[in-house]
């Protein structure tokens, strides 16, 4: 069932927990046409494009390049460990990459229809966007075994605007287990302050840390979800997802979205050139 607008009950659950999560939000066949696109971008991809950044001499710095020019591309990046001295792969290209970032949204159609949905269009107005502007999108694929975890952290932390607006919404492509490495988060906790801010600095990047106190995270539940789930997650929510022990893959598909009234601000490690502007639904 999609669906295009949201209950009383769940919108005092967004508010109260800073998620929530709609089952059978996107149907099997289109979360199975975004799954085939993925993997056909990844054939046609060239793993020395992203094998080079671990090979140079100044290793961190061309890293920290290819990263931070990928705001406007359709990137690939590696999982740890793929890459060997030789600067060849040690797996198979397919099982090589943890995801794919950051503009498939805009420079893809399959990626660009299903970001704009209708049902997501409803969904972000009812969150209260008034000009919702799609800013970041991440293939993310998990690969079995292979696939690591993803530390704690709120999304404000990297995508910050002036007010706060950014709300992340993941789309489970296959199911999410404990197992294979859904996502966990600490409900009520986007009430608390952000405790640091990722920004460029120079070449690189730096974190500002205000609070160097681990997450309390006593109370983090998992947020299993069936294929074509949707989870909205407040970009203060603290999240974390698990490492993928299982022997299948465990692929999912997130957009970033902020609000055009907000200021982003110009040490975003994510930057647009001028020839792609953000763009909202229409
Ligand atoms: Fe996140």
């Amino acid at each position: 069932m999609s669906q295009g607008s949201l209950t009383s009950e769940q919108l005092a659950q967004w508010n109260a927990d800073g998620y929530l999560a709609i089952e059978g939000f996107y149907s099997d066949e289109q979360c199975l046409a975004l799954r085939q696109r993925a993997l056909g971008l990844i054939e046609d991809f060239d793993p020395t494009e992203a094998t080079s950044v671990f090979s140079t001499t100044d290793k961190s710095h061309s890293q920290d390049e290819y990263f931070l020019t990928s705001g406007d591309k359709i990137r690939f990046f590696l999982e740890d460990g793929v890459v060997g001295d030789d600067g060849q792969l040690t797996v198979p290209k397919h099982q090589s990459v943890n995801k794919l970032g950051h503009a498939m949204h805009d420079l893809d159609p399959v990626f660009s229809d299903f970001s704009r949905a209708d049902d997501l269009a409803s969904l972000v107005a009812d969150l209260g966007f008034a000009d919702p502007q799609l800013l970041q999108s991440m293939y993310i694929l998990k690969p079995p075994r292979v696939g690591g975890e993803v530390i704690w952290h709120t999304d404000h932390t990297f995508l910050w605007t002036e007010p706060q607006t950014v709300v992340g919404f993941w789309v489970a492509i296959d199911d999410a287990t404990i197992d294979n490495g859904c996502m966990w988060a600490v409900p009520g906790g986007h009430r608390l302050p952000v405790k640091s801010r990722f920004r460029r600095e120079g070449t690189g990047t730096t974190d500002d840390v205000f609070d160097a106190d681990e997450y309390d995270i006593s109370e983090k539940i998992p947020l299993e979800a069936k294929r074509g789930t949707l989870i909205a997650l407040h970009g203060t929510l603290p999240h974390w997802s698990g490492p993928n022990t299982s022997a299948d893959p465990r692929h999912a598909y997130t957009v970033h979205i902020i609000d055009g009234t907000a200021q982003y601000l110009d040490d975003n490690w994510l930057q647009r050139s001028p020839e792609l502007p953000l763009r909202g639904f229409s």
